[in-house]
């Protein structure tokens, strides 16, 4: 069992706590671990209430990090209720050791999940396809796959919240459809970012589920999307990702989405130099600093020198 208990149960050390948000450890990451993890339960209870938590539902918790929302279930779930996966091995095998009753799984960059087809009643993802760049069509299908017929799945996306943070302008839905922010940027500095507009995620993903509900911030930063899982054959992921036909937001989108990495990357470019400048700089001054330890040196040879024939 881990040192660090709570009301909940155990709390990860504070590099994990921190990783799922990007952050360096310290006690602040902790307590916001602590209190959004209870804010994403909340959520979940509200969303998906009558199902999720009931005796003998099946969850999955896809992309669960270090546990944060895995933690508020795990002392009242049974063995094999709740199952929680991710890329992040740290994150898994803590939530394996520390969380009785719940089963960590760690899953690849790219589908498949080693789970059977409709294993699950109901599924969430939390702050996860808020990252998802490349595979995300491919993703969706996998938790359409795992999820029964008529099963209910809980995904956040970044949208109003999130635009002023990640793409530095105001909210303006029309003209953001699905935009990606950083690509490529490294997890442990927050990962790419996926801002969603409402208008794209119900013609995308309406492809695949029956589009519930979508609440516009309905957790702090980020909006929520449910989804049923239709009967019908699944679409592929080329099928998703078609632009909407007849549908002129998608150009104005596409056209933005260039305008935003034309401005990351002239930032990029000026960090580039301002980093470039830096070295050149560090490097005169090594070269300075290196001559002088060479003439200190022959001081101090010469020193020894003129001693050693006085001691003659
Ligand atoms: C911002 S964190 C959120 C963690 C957790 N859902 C929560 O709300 O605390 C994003 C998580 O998604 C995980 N992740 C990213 N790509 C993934 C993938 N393809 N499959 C599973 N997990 C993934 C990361 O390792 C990270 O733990």
């Amino acid at each position: 069992m881990s040192d660090v208990q709570d009301e909940v149960g155990p709390v990860p050390p504070a590099e994990l706590a921190g990783y799922i948000v990007g952050l360096e450890a310290s006690d602040g990451v902790v307590a916001a671990y602590r209190r959004q993890g209870a804010e994403l339960r909340e959520a979940i209870v509200r969303e998906l209430g009558g199902v999720w938590p009931s005796d003998g539902a099946r969850a999955l918790d896809f992309g669960c990090g270090s546990g944060r929302v895995l933690r508020q279930f795990a002392a009242t779930v049974a063995p094999g209720q709740l199952v929680g996966c991710d890329i992040d091995e740290p994150c898994v095998a803590w939530v394996r050791d520390h969380l009785d009753g719940v089963e960590a799984v760690l899953t690849g960059e790219a589908p498949p999940l080693p789970f059977d087809d409709a294993t699950f009643d109901v599924a969430w993802s939390m702050s996860v396809f808020s990252h998802l760049t490349d595979r995300w069509a491919q993703w969706l299908l996998e938790l359409r796959r795992v999820v029964r017929p008529g099963g209910r799945l809980l995904i956040s996306v970044a949208g109003g919240g999130a635009s002023q943070q990640l793409a530095g302008e105001d909210w303006d839905p029309d003209r953001i459809g699905m935009t990606v922010r950083g690509p490529g940027r490294p997890w442990r500095a927050g990962g790419p970012m996926v801002l969603h507009s409402e208008w794209w995620i119900r013609a995308h993903w309406g492809r695949a589920f029956d589009v519930v509900a979508f609440e516009a911030g309905g957790l702090a930063g980020q909006d929520l999307v449910l989804l049923e899982r239709p009967s019908t054959p699944a679409p592929s992921a080329a099928d998703l990702q078609a632009p909407e036909p007849g549908e002129p937001r998608e150009l104005t989108a596409a056209l933005h989405a260039v305008a935003l990495a034309h401005r990351e990357h002239l930032e990029l470019n000026r960090q580039h130099d301002a980093y470039a400048e830096a070295y050149v700089a560090e490097m005169a001054t090594t070269a300075e600093l290196r001559e002088r330890i060479a003439a200190l040196e022959q001081q101090v040879a010469r020193g020894a020198g003129r001693r050693g024939l006085l001691r003659r």
